[in-house]
């Protein structure tokens, strides 16, 4: 396409090629990367649907969502002719083995117009349930053979539970190897996620006071102001637990928690983030209660305007007992991190939009001020900001002015606006360019994948089996139900209010990739 890089020619093949996914992230993804002058010269992009439309008509389609969802804003006329000219749409069945001859024609057609063999992304944008029969005939069909050449990506979710996320993980593995497998978590495509190990790894000052000598506990807040949208018939199925703790919390948990890599190697540093997911301590069966809190929002005002709630959402049963709000305390049993508790909570219809780490510090140990001077005084605290306002915090104390010693919490903030004067990419740009690349590092493994379930399990069991009792039980623009602030108040802490300024996204430039 835009030939711009050294990348190998590559083929985008995304089946759910009608799907919101396609036009909503991954197109205007594809757009990005190419305005950015970053993907291979030649790269083209097929998309297969069951879906009859003509290629005009579809492009007007792809187009509307790089218009309503790029960073960039509307696409441009030029840059968008040359992109539509890459794109061809392929009206199949996905769980019929002959149309991906068709398939496989229009792979063939590519490689002989560049006379380059090239790589084939097989992208599933498509419900769990037809990620069986699709990978069963690639296999079949022959067009995952190449071992060097075929690579999967796999959405979210992965799996229901454990023993569903190992069954998709063997379908996968009789087709593919390990290395050609890219399981999606867009969290990790998030640059602030990913600036957690630049943040960890690349400064000698933070690392020797990172462990449970100076750090108090962890909060991990992804809070969304959205509610279940048109999703209902998937959230029905899911719940925050399953939605987002399993995976993005967890996650996040993982790169806080690590242990420092040897090399930037995919391998090494997903076996770092491996070892905390196996170290966290088994949430025991008989009690949960302790560990775990769920929450469902009824109707309530958001920003002056009234919310209804969950139970009378599109697709959503009026007695439904699914959880759109989840917390959890979990305890990484290891040298580093043994006793300090990690609380993450997530939900739907919370008050402010907000995706953040706060590490609390301990206090010193000997309070030398006299008592008049630290009325205000509170623990340091670092907070690394994933979204909006992209950036980290740290909260210490200093002295007011004036002739009488009063000490008062200040801030030091690193924002990424300010600094590099540009929006970060999407995540899914991050993501798309790294599979075009062979790099593996911000996906999940299949180990990972099980072993964050086996950590939820438990939870899921328990909640499966034992219906809530208060349900609904937060207004929508609250943070949670009443058990949520219990479950954290009970050792004696309470949940940090994000330090946000605005509550809004921070206006950034959305052109230009350099730093100011
Ligand atoms: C998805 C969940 O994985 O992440 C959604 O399925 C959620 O329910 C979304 O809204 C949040 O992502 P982001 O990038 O908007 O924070």
């Amino acid at each position: 396409m835009g030939n711009h890089t050294q990348a190998a020619p590559s083929i985008l093949i995304i089946f759910g090629g009608a799907g919101d996914l396609t036009s909503r992230k991954l197109i205007p993804a594809v757009y990005n990367l190419y305005v950015d002058k970053l993907l291979p010269a030649d790269f083209d992009v097929i998309t297969v649907d069951k879906r009859k439309i003509g290629k005009d008509e579809y492009c007007r389609h792809l187009r509307e969502g790089i218009d309503k969802n790029s960073r960039r804003g509307k696409a441009d006329d030029k840059t968008w002719s040359e992109i539509s000219e890459r794109v061809s749409y392929i009206s199949a069945d996905f769980e019929n083995v002959s149309s991906y001859k068709k398939l496989a024609g229009k792979i063939s057609e590519c490689e002989r117009h560049w006379k380059k063999q090239a790589g084939h992304i097989f992208y599933l944008a498509v419900p769990p349930f037809l990620v069986e029969s699709i990978v069963g005939n690639l296999g079949k069909s022959g067009l995952a053979k190449e071992r060097s050449r075929a690579r999967v990506v796999v959405e979210k979710p992965f799996g229901h539970d454990l023993e569903s996320a190992h069954d998709l993980n063997s379908t996968l593995l009789k087709v593919f190897q390990e290395s050609q497998i890219y399981r999606i978590d867009h969290y990790l495509g998030k640059e602030t996620v990913q600036n957690i190990l630049a943040f960890r790894f690349a400064n000698a000052m933070f690392e020797p006071i990172w462990d449970r000598r100076y750090i108090e506990h962890v909060q991990i807040t992804v809070a969304e102001t959205v509610g279940v949208e048109h999703r209902g018939a998937y959230y029905e199925h899911a719940g925050a637990l399953r939605d987002m703790i399993q995976n993005h919390l967890l996650q996040i948990l993982s790169l806080v928690a690590m242990e420092p890599m040897v090399s930037f190697d995919a391998d090494e540093i997903r076996s770092k983030k491996l070892d905390v997911l196996r170290a966290i301590r088994p949430i025991p069966e008989d009690q949960v209660q302790a560990f775990a809190v769920r929450g469902q929002y009824t109707d309530g005002w958001m920003e002056g305007q009234r919310a209804v709630a969950y139970r009378k959402e599109p697709d959503v049963s009026p007695q439904s007992n699914i959880e759109t709000f989840a917390a959890v305390k979990l305890f990484v049993d290891n040298w580093r991190w043994q006793d300090v508790p990690f609380y993450l909570r997530t939900g739907k219809r919370l008050p402010q939009r907000v995706s953040e780490v706060s590490i609390q510090f301990r206090p010193v140990p000997h309070q030398s001020f006299p008592p008049s001077a630290t009325l205000a005084w509170q623990p340091n605290r670092l907070i690394i900001r994933i979204q909006p306002e992209e950036g980290i915090l740290l909260r210490f104390q200093a002295k007011q002015p004036g002739p009488t010693l009063h000490l008062s919490t200040v801030d030091m903030l690193f924002s990424y606006c300010e600094r590099f004067r540009s929006a970060p990419p999407e995540a899914y740009e991050t993501l798309i360019l790294d599979v075009v690349r062979g790099d593996a590092t911000l996906f999940m493994r299949a180990d990972q994948a099980e072993a964050a379930w086996s950590v939820i399990m438990p939870v899921l069991e328990f909640w499966d089996t034992v219906p809530p009792v208060d349900f609904p039980n937060y207004q929508a623009g609250s943070w949670g139900p009443e058990s949520s602030e219990a479950l954290i108040a009970r050792d004696g802490r309470s949940w940090l209010a994000p330090l946000l300024e605005t509550g809004e996204d921070a206006k950034c430039e959305t052109t230009g990739t350099e730093e100011g």
